[in-house]
């Protein structure tokens, strides 16, 4: 680090900058000067996907401040963009590029939701535009020591972390064994189209299957699985992707013959969505007591149900990672959609977006 980095970082300079922070000055002179927030400009974007009449996807390329402190093969970050109004949105990115060290260059691979605020800013967004980030975040990750087989396998724009991964082990001359099942709508649909074409034919010792089940490919079945990779529920596995692809991959992993019916520990699942399997109990009273809004109880997490009465709490990931959907809850139970676990303590902060009430709930918003 060089002695102005030292210095703008240090305690005494912080202190002389309160309350707006050391970064808030920086920032106008240079965005992308930082001392300890980390932002990034847009340097390239390139069209992956352009169908008619469906969402398109893009790829940027971001050139983050020195701050930025790299990222491992599947993990994804905050990005805040900000919107016209003044308005700031934060989502969350899968980092597509392969493994990044501090200060590297990395890319961010985006669908854009017709009916979203921030995917189609960032899919249409023009080299220069400066976003904000967190650092890189998630456990969804290669391990330190890489297995002899590994199997990776997306559906649609759930490919862009095991794409990380698979970037990665060519970057790194992986010797060993993987095999890479994507799904997708069409050949047109396809995100890295022309990455994967030449690695289907090169081969780099990387067994690849491009499926499209809709134009008559095997659906994922554990019959089929078994067949491409012998013994699958024994291999690591990374999936990202869909949710009823995740479920099936999910499913096939559990061993008949295992009583507890768990999928196989070797299954690492990264979601985009949180999972609607496991919302609450239906029924009972959910009210907002802020805004004075009741209504029956359906099981969906509570910022699906206050949006479902007109309210617009605010939310960024909607996936429990980022906090700020944060609100407290006076009375009632809540269950955690992605770990299970429940909570019935009184006046406590919950993150609305993964939180479904058991019963009777009341919040305030
Ligand atoms: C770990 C993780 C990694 C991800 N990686 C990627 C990736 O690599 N590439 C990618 O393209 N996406 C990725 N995503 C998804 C991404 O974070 C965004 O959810 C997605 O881009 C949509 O954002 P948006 O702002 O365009 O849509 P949003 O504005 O968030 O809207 C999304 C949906 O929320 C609902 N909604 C929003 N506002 C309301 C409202 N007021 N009332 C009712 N419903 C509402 C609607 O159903 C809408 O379609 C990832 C998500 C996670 C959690
Ligand atoms: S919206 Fe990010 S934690 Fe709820």
């Amino acid at each position: 680090m060089s002695i102005a980095q030292t210095l703008i970082r240090s305690r005494v300079v912080e202190a002389l900058a309160s309350p707006h922070g050391v970064d808030r000055y920086l920032e106008l002179v240079n965005p992308m000067w930082a001392a300890r927030e980390v932002r990034a400009r847009v340097v390239e974007v390139r069209r992956e996907v352009e169908v008619p009449g469906h969402p398109p996807v893009a790829t940027l390329t971001l050139q983050p401040t020195s701050t930025w402190r790299g990222h491992r093969a599947g993990q994804h970050v905050q990005v805040g963009v900000d919107l016209p109004g003044a308005r700031r949105a934060t989502r969350v990115f899968s980092l597509s590029s392969a493994e990044s060290g501090a200060g590297d260059r990395f890319t961010i691979t985006v669908r854009a939701n017709p009916d979203g605020q921030v995917s189609k800013h960032l899919v249409s967004a023009e080299p220069g535009l400066v976003v904000h980030l967190s650092q890189a975040q998630g456990g969804f990750v290669l391990p330190d020591r890489l297995p002899d087989h590994l199997l990776l396998i997306s559906g649609g724009s759930g490919i862009t972390p095991v794409m990380s991964m698979l970037r990665t082990l060519q970057r790194r001359t992986h010797r060993g064994r993987v095999t890479f099942l994507h799904y997708a709508q069409s050949p047109a649909h396809q995100i890295f189209a022309d990455e994967l074409a030449e690695i289907a034919r090169a081969g780099y010792g990387i067994d690849l299957h491009l499926l499209h089940p809709e134009l008559g490919d095997p659906a994922l079945s554990p019959a089929w699985l078994g067949r491409v990779v012998p013994g699958y529920r024994d291999v690591p596995t990374w999936v990202c992707g869909p949710q009823p692809l995740v479920d099936a991959v999910r499913a096939a992993y559990v061993d008949p013959a295992d009583p507890d019916g768990a999928p196989s520990p070797q299954l690492n699942v990264e979601w985009f969505k949180p999972p609607r399997a496991s919302a609450g109990d239906v029924g009972g009273e959910v009210s907002f007591t802020r805004s004075g809004k009741a209504a029956v109880n359906t099981g969906a997490n509570l910022l699906e149900q206050a949006e479902a009465l007109g309210l617009r709490p605010e939310f960024g990931c909607r996936m429990g990672i980022c906090f700020s959907c944060t609100a407290i809850k006076t009375e009632g139970t809540v269950r955690n959609v992605l770990t299970g676990e429940t909570s019935s303590l009184p006046d406590e902060q919950i993150r609305i977006c993964v939180s479904a009430p058991d019963g009777d709930c009341s919040v305030v918003l």
